[in-house]
């Protein structure tokens, strides 16, 4: 990867930039309007929503404020869990299309998996969101689909359908490598996007982190997108500031060393959310 254009090629074909805008947690209204609007202007052509970010419609006016045509830019959202279920499914997706003032999907994800935890049948609460996903898909209104917070054990009824994800959306970052998600998805072209890339900012005081952005005259944040890019993962960082919007896209002028890969890979856990897809109530 060279620049924040170069893709990822999704199982199917499609091209997917290889870092993309993250806006979980950016306020709605002008906030978010801003700053994908600053982020499309530095360069950004991936931006990643979900209709429970409550910002649909503000991301969908920078969007338009940023002025590149629909077609040179990649939109993902997620389906939020109070519309599991296949006719659900439908309304949500045409909702989030309406807000977002956009007719079509680069990428549509169910947000989190429907877990035993919640529901006796969780798989066909999966299955059925599932099948309305690929209908979606099959009518060419999204051009790919794919879930988020997904472990193996949820993945693996909905590889057995016709059309199999193409992306799992997972918290990854130094600290946090869900080692057995990430080689699941490696073994079924699965892509890996990372949320949270930088741990929400809680991974940034980290001395041993700190140490090697040292060394390679980078930030901090600037080493664990570079970590993670080198881990043939999408990252997704958040930012509302201009000077780190477009910091966070500047990774393509180094290379961490293998041994400095495997010193990041060798931290242990740290700065996690504690967030998991069996345990969450929401
Ligand atoms: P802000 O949005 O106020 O600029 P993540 O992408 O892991 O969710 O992290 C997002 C958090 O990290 C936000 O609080 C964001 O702050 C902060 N952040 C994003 N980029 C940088 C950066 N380059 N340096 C320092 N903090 C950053």
């Amino acid at each position: 990867m060279d620049n924040l254009t170069d893709d990822f090629e999704l199982t199917g074909g499609v091209g997917i930039p290889c870092i993309g805008y993250g806006t979980w947690q950016t306020p709605d209204g002008e906030v978010a309007a801003a700053s994908v609007a600053a982020a499309i202007e530095a360069g950004y052509r991936h931006i990643d929503t979900a209709a429970v970010y409550g910002n649909e419609q503000s991301v969908g006016e920078g969007i338009a404020r940023g002025g590149v045509p629909r077609d040179q830019l990649f939109i993902t959202s997620k389906l939020w869990n109070t519309e599991r279920g296949y006719e659900k499914t439908l309304a949500a997706f045409e909702k989030t299309c309406a807000d977002l003032g956009t007719d079509y999907l680069d990428l549509y994800l169910i947000h989190w998996p429907a877990s035993e935890h919640q529901f006796e049948d969780w798989e066909e609460v999966n299955l059925a969101t599932w099948r309305a996903m690929c209908e979606l898909h099959q009518a060419g209104k999204i051009r790919a689909i794919g879930v988020s917070n997904f472990l193996p054990h949820h993945l693996e009824a909905l590889m057995k359908t016709d059309v199999a994800p193409m992306v799992d959306q997972i918290e990854f970052h130094p600290g946090c490598m869900q080692a057995k998600t990430v080689e699941y998805c490696r073994e079924h072209g699965i892509l890996v996007e990372a949320w949270s890339p930088l741990g929400c900012g809680r991974v940034l005081q980290n001395a041993d982190l700190g140490a090697i952005a040292a060394k390679y005259g980078k930030s901090v944040a600037q080493i664990c997108i570079r970590w993670i890019l080198q881990h043939e993962v999408l990252p997704l960082p958040k930012s509302v500031t201009p000077s780190r919007i477009r910091e966070n896209a500047d990774v393509f002028d180094f290379e961490l060393s293998a041994e400095d890969m495997a010193a990041i890979d060798a931290l242990g856990e740290f700065g996690g959310s504690g967030l998991h897809p069996d345990k969450v109530d929401f």
